[in-house]
């Protein structure tokens, strides 16, 4: 504590730093993102990579390894455990956020679902000022961080299918099916439980097509023939951690330390030229970086390094004490987080190894109600761009959120775009569980910097259920997820709604008990992301299409936190293209130098 109390003393800018320790790059943060820039960037014998990491080496703990302990991570020593501020849509609760804390970040501890989203929603990436980033100029990044294995023909019973164009063989990431899932009843159940749900839905033969509607078993980031976990540590890190020009130091990189300009662009550029941060015994250290400091913190952490480091809302750094540097009051806003909701019954049905994912259109979902959303939504989008601005307290202008608004509308009513999800799967003891969200909300909400040396108690505002669509969507998904347990073809297998009990949630029930019931019950899913959105300036974006926060010359944002629209996929397939991408820009960028 003393030690980062010290820290707000010192001023941000410091000419030169003397003879402490250096690397060309620093990468702060050992996630999801961060080691595959490690990887990638140490490729090159001639440069050097530090990785500065406040989690430790997990590679052998089994909540990390388990393929079947998802969750079991959760609340533990790798578990950053946020909470959220009290949520006002929510009953006034404080939601907990979970993000991991361990070389691989996030990785460690999420559900390992590998989706990466429909394409139009990656499209969209370019009418917001990035040239360059859409579907088609990603794929080859997701390719390039995949092996794919194929199901065995006992998994092909069991469900699992794919179409091989649409995968990589010889990447770092293992994708494919767990060992525990074999042949038997779940499969051809669900599939024809589903099928009945409507006409329009379909089975979907490749998750990972550009293509999520439909429904499908979704693969995973494990190896299911060694039937371990591939975090980003285990596919990125540890086949190269014994270059000699590649290491992670232990500690929490509390700020980015300035030269005095001198950029590419002129004096008017920051030049960052190493950083500060605290080791795991509390003593601040600072290290020089040669070439670019590249924050992968994460979508709650990496905005708050910029605050830290005097990049951000000038208000906002005022009331902190903290001196402006680039006045940027894109940092830390336009937060989108999904919310999560669980469904539970009891019965006869046989445990399953993996998930069904079913991704509908709003035709699906709204059904007879489709065209009053619709127009509901259209005519909503002013006000709740108004309504969140003015919670930004105008670090957005409502004519930025418009925009992004309006191109969301267009996917989900326009080009059909899959605006919700349910996961279903069943448990041992009959236990049949569905998970659903909805997928594309409109809320956005912010996480800042809640004291000069609180780094680790970030004040997040999901903003959940600001926006009536999202409430819409996420009732009109839960009552398909009920609906498709009482259908013909599992209604027979089915005891009882154990979770929620059926008297607060009947079959029959209304607007307002869905309401009253998201409320109580809604958690956050953990995919924290556009607080460092990449966009032009004037809506609000942190870093530009090369991914370089705006007003530095050598500073660059990679990882959740610069996906600036809600995706249909889970967010690490996605995480792990944007960072293959951003490596590949970043050795482009070095070479031109
Ligand atoms: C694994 O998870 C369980 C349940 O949360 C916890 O009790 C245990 O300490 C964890 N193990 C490790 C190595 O963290
Ligand atoms: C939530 O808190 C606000 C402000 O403290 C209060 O006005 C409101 O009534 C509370 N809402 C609920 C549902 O408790
Ligand atoms: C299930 O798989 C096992 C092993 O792969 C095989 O022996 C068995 O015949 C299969 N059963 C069915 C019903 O397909
Ligand atoms: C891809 O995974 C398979 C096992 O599923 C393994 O045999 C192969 O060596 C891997 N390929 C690469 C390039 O790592
Ligand atoms: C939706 O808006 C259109 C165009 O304004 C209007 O013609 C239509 O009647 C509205 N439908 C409903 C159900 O509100
Ligand atoms: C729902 O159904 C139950 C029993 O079938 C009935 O008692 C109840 O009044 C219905 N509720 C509504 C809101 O229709």
């Amino acid at each position: 504590m003393k030690a980062t109390t010290l820290l707000g003393l010192l001023p941000l800018v410091r000419p030169s730093l003397g003879r402490e320790e250096a690397a060309d790059y620093i990468i702060v943060g050992a996630g999801t993102a961060g080691l595959v820039l490690a990887n990638r960037l140490s490729e090159d014998p001639s440069v050097t990579v530090t990785v500065i990491e406040p989690g430790a080496d997990e590679r052998n703990n089994i909540n990390v390894t388990g393929t079947d302990k998802f969750s079991l991570a959760f609340n533990t020593h790798i578990d950053w455990q946020y909470s959220t501020v009290n949520q006002p849509r929510a009953n006034n609760r404080s939601l907990p956020l979970h993000q991991g804390k361990a070389w691989g970040g996030t990785s460690t501890i999420n559900g390992m679902t590998y989706i990466r989203g429909n394409k139009l929603e990656f499209d969209l990436w370019s009418h917001l000022g990035n040239p360059g980033w859409t579907w088609s100029t990603l794929l080859p990044y997701f390719i390039k961080s995949e092996n794919y294995t194929l199901p065995t023909p006992s998994q092909l019973d069991a469900g699992a299918t794919y179409q091989p164009q649409n995968h990589g063989f010889s990447g770092p990431l293992h994708v494919g099916y767990p060992a525990a899932l074999h042949n038997g009843s779940f499969a051809p159940l669900i599939l024809g439980a589903w099928d009945d749900m409507s006409a329009s839905l379909a089975h979907n033969a490749d998750l990972n097509s550009g293509d999520v509607h439909g429904f499908g078993m979704g693969p995973q980031t494990l190896d299911g023939r060694e039937d371990v976990r591939y975090d980003s540590a285990r596919a990125y890190y540890h086949p190269v951690e014994h270059r000699g020009n590649l290491r992670i130091v232990r500690g929490t990189v509390r700020r980015i330390l300035w030269g005095d300009g001198g950029g590419k662009g002129g004096r008017e550029l920051l030049r960052a030229n190493g950083v500060e941060f605290v080791t795991d015994q509390g003593a601040v250290q600072r290290m020089r970086v040669g070439k670019e400091v590249i924050v992968s913190a994460g979508g709650v952490r990496s905005p708050l390094v910029l605050e830290a480091s005097g990049i951000g809302n000038r208000r906002i750094l005022e009331s902190l004490g903290i001196e402006t540097l680039v006045d940027l009051p894109g940092v830390g806003e336009n937060l989108g987080g999904q919310s999560a909701h669980i469904i539970v019954f009891s019965g006869e049905m046989e445990a399953s190894a993996s998930a069904y994912h079913t991704h509908v259109t709003a035709a699906e979902l709204f059904g007879a109600n489709l065209e009053s959303v619709r127009n509901a939504t259209r005519e909503s989008i002013p006000r709740w761009a108004k309504d969140m601005a003015r919670g930004s307290r105008n670090a957005l202008s409502p004519e930025a959120l418009e925009k992004q608004f309006r191109l969301q509308y267009d996917l989900i009513f326009k080009h059909n775009v899959t605006p919700a999800e349910v996961i279903t799967v069943s448990a041992p003891g009959g236990i049949m569980v569905s998970n659903y969200y909805a997928i594309l909300p409109f809320s956005r909400g912010s996480v800042h910097l809640g004291g000069l040396d609180q780094i680790d108690k970030p004040v997040i505002d999901p903003g959940v259920f600001s926006a009536d669509f999202d409430i819409a969507a996420t009732t009109a998904i839960g009552r398909m997820a009920q609906r498709f347990w009482l259908s013909d073809h599992i209604r027979p297998l089915v005891t009882a709604q154990l979770v929620p009990d059926a008297s607060a949630l009947p079959e029959n029930a209304t607007d307002a008990q869905w309401l009253a019931h998201l409320r109580q019950s809604l958690d956050m899913a953990a995919h924290p992301r556009g607080s460092a959105a990449m966009m032009s300036r004037e809506l609000g974006g942190v870093v530009d299409p090369e991914l370089r926060v705006y007003g530095t010359a050598n500073v660059r944002v990679v990882d959740a936190s610069v996906i600036p629209m809600p995706i249909s996929g889970h967010m690490s397939a996605a995480v792990y293209a944007v960072a293959e991408k951003a490596a590949d820009i970043i050795k482009q960028n070095s070479k031109g130098q």
